[in-house]
């Protein structure tokens, strides 16, 4: 078992990753979470609590739970949804030293801890992510939220998990594409960890599965807990891991989040990050053809349709926005992020031409 503590006082968690730990959950809980609780509820995506569910629950011995199935995707994250989900919990009568467990990906991953951090004023949250985005990304660091009419991820929460518990086998069960979609962002903790060791993984061509592949996430997740413990509000240094995400989600938005997925949408944010690294900031000019070797080694685009007057309008609305000033981050090389002030209109369109 593979462990990396998330260090943050007295919220502080571990991280745990194992091959076959999901069927392990009820032993790790209790290992792990003190006090026990007493009742639990399980909030999934119907799709995946139909392929995992059967064998977290059969480990929780006696722990009571209730298990609320959410839509698949980012239905997960609609307000209505939120409100069932909380007046489930309410009707389970689950109390302060109760847990949520969230199984699932990102967007389950978000809306059962929003959940979490609002019933109550907050109860215990256990993540068992299941696609590998949530698993380097959205099941640590405590960011939990809902999408609005007005955008996404529009109302939130801080809420540290107590415990995270990531099983590489399950990434087996995911299509091709979406399993492909989150080495996106195992790329973005490449290019900005100041250790070689994400990128030559990527670059090499030896097969990401078993031993590696847990390796290769727990460094991601080290690099992320390392972010989060000396900047958990994302006052500073924690905004080095949007690299390429102010593109994605204009690139996302201006598709209607119907195109791409957000991790095939972050890939191509690091192409364009990269090229105007290169232009403002001297970084390495072969950095953005690394970007598309990778890209191309798990089958990701290195170019979409879009309309580009549209994702720069998105852009200019990135909740990132210091003020009126839209910033990015860049690169100065690989492993030295630095926040900038965006450059002329032109030079974004550049950018953007990379990937059109
Ligand atoms: N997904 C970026 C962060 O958690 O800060």
């Amino acid at each position: 078992m593979t462990t990396i503590p998330v260090l943050l006082g007295d919220r502080s968690y571990d991280v745990l990753v194992e091959e076959g730990s999901l069927a392990r959950a009820g032993e790790l809980l209790a290992r792990h979470l003190a006090p026990r609780p007493a009742r639990a509820a399980l909030i999934a995506d119907e799709h995946v609590l139909s392929l995992h569910g059967p064998r977290l629950l059969a480990s929780l011995g006696g722990l009571a739970c209730v298990t609320i199935p959410l839509p698949q995707g980012e239905a997960a994250k609609e307000i209505s949804v939120y409100g069932r989900v909380l007046d489930e919990l309410a009707r389970a009568r689950l109390d302060r030293g109760s847990i949520v467990l969230a199984l699932g990906g990102g967007a389950a991953s978000d809306l059962a801890g929003f959940a979490a951090a609002t019933y109550l004023r907050g109860i215990r949250l256990v993540g068992f992510p299941t696609t590998l985005l949530a698993q380097v990304d959205a099941s640590v660091g405590g960011k939990t939220g809902i999408n609005l009419g007005a955008g996404k991820n529009l109302a939130g929460a801080f809420h540290q998990p107590s415990l995270v518990v990531i099983d590489p086998a399950v990434l087996a069960t995911l299509a091709p594409r979406e399993r492909n979609a989150g080495f996106g962002e195992v790329l973005k903790y490449g290019l900005l960890s100041p250790a070689p060791a994400i990128l030559a993984r990527l670059e090499s061509q030896a097969p990401l599965e078993g031993p590696a592949l847990v390796e290769l996430i727990a460094e991601c997740v080290a690099l992320k807990a390392d972010h989060v413990r000396r900047d958990e509000r994302e006052e500073s240094l924690r905004a080095h891991l949007n690299l390429g995400h102010t593109f994605a989600h204009a690139l996302e938005r201006a598709q209607d989040y119907r195109g791409l997925q957000h991790g095939e949408a972050v890939g191509l944010g690091l192409i364009a990050a990269c090229h105007l690294s290169t232009l403002l900031l001297g970084c390495e000019r072969p950095l953005a053809d690394r970007v598309r070797r990778v890209l191309a080694r798990f089958a990701l685009p290195q170019r979409a349709t879009f309309d580009p007057d549209a994702v720069l309008e998105h852009m200019g609305a990135d909740k990132k926005r210091a003020g009126s000033e839209l910033r990015l981050v860049l690169l100065e090389r690989p492993g030295a992020p630095r926040v900038v002030p965006a450059p002329e209109r032109s030079l974004l369109l550049d950018a953007l031409a990379q990937i059109s």
